[in-house]
């Protein structure tokens, strides 16, 4: 299947802050559930030791994907790191309802351009089922970014062109419309855009049929990767398939030397 480069709803500039907040919770909550992106953890604690951080800059956060309970993991295998999430549209309810349950995690309240970070935010740079929304050129210039200012980088993502990930999409919608208002209670005035006006289930259909069209392979990922010149630079590459449902998780670690 060849990669498509088509637009997604949720992060259009005309698409209302408060549905795409809607949006972006209901995936954090739709992800989380059996927890997949659990068997990164330890590409992702090998990166940010290999790269010496002793911080995390979370890209593209949303409602905070995975980091709730992750940062929570890695201090559990022993790793303690202070985790910045931000976004080009931070989500403000989500922020707020993150630093008051979550003490390690700490929400940006300004707009952050995973393209262009500006030079005081240092860290490991993660990006959790986002780097799909960004054509070559511009997921290239997030991978140059990272080796120009020595940060170490881990991207990974469920979404792909996989037979079984698009088949698991029609469960989203049911489930965005049956079972999430009970896992995370919505105000009624929620309920109307999934249930009497079910715009945030479309729309999540939607993005995810072309967040999977437009995932990058890791034949792709490599050759974006060879364009950054970077001797020193190191890049790891791979897929992880475990758990009940083998739900393939592609992913990109790259680091630089530690300077520990
Ligand atoms: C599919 S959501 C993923 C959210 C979260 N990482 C998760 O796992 O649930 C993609 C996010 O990328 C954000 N985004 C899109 N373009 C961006 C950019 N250029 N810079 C930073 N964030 C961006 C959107 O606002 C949205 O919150």
């Amino acid at each position: 299947m060849r990669r498509v480069q088509f637009i997604e709803i949720h992060d259009q500039p005309w698409f209302p802050s408060f549905l795409r907040d809607q949006v972006t919770d209901d995936l954090q909550v739709l992800l989380n559930v059996g927890k997949p992106y659990a068997d990164i953890v330890p590409q992702l604690r090998e990166g940010i030791e290999r790269a010496g951080a002793d911080r995390v800059l979370d890209l593209c956060s949303g409602a905070g994907g995975p980091w709730p309970w992750l940062a929570e993991d890695l201090e559990r295998s022993g790793l303690h790191v202070p985790v910045e999430l931000s976004d080009k549209y931070p989500n403000a309810c989500a922020r707020g309802r993150l630093q008051s349950n979550c003490a390690h995690l700490h929400y940006r309240d300004e707009s952050v351009d995973a393209r262009r970070v500006p030079r005081g935010l240092g860290g490991f740079r993660t990006l959790f089922t986002s780097f799909h929304h960004f054509p070559p050129e511009q997921a290239h210039e997030i991978l140059r970014g990272a080796v120009a200012s020595r940060q170490g980088i881990g991207i990974f993502e469920i979404p792909g062109r996989r037979p079984l990930t698009l088949l698991l999409l029609p469960l989203v919608l049911i489930a965005d419309i049956l079972v999430v208002p009970f896992l995370r209670p919505r105000p009624l005035t929620r309920l109307v855009w999934r249930w009497v006006i079910p715009i945030v289930p479309l729309v999540l259909f939607f993005d995810g049929i072309v967040s999977c069209l437009r995932a990058y392979s890791r034949g792709e990922l490599r050759s974006l990767t060879s364009g950054v010149a970077d001797s020193d630079y190191r890049w790891e590459i791979g897929c992880i398939q475990r758990g009940f449902l083998r739900l393939p998780i592609t992913f990109l670690v790259g680091y630089p030397p530690s300077q520990k």
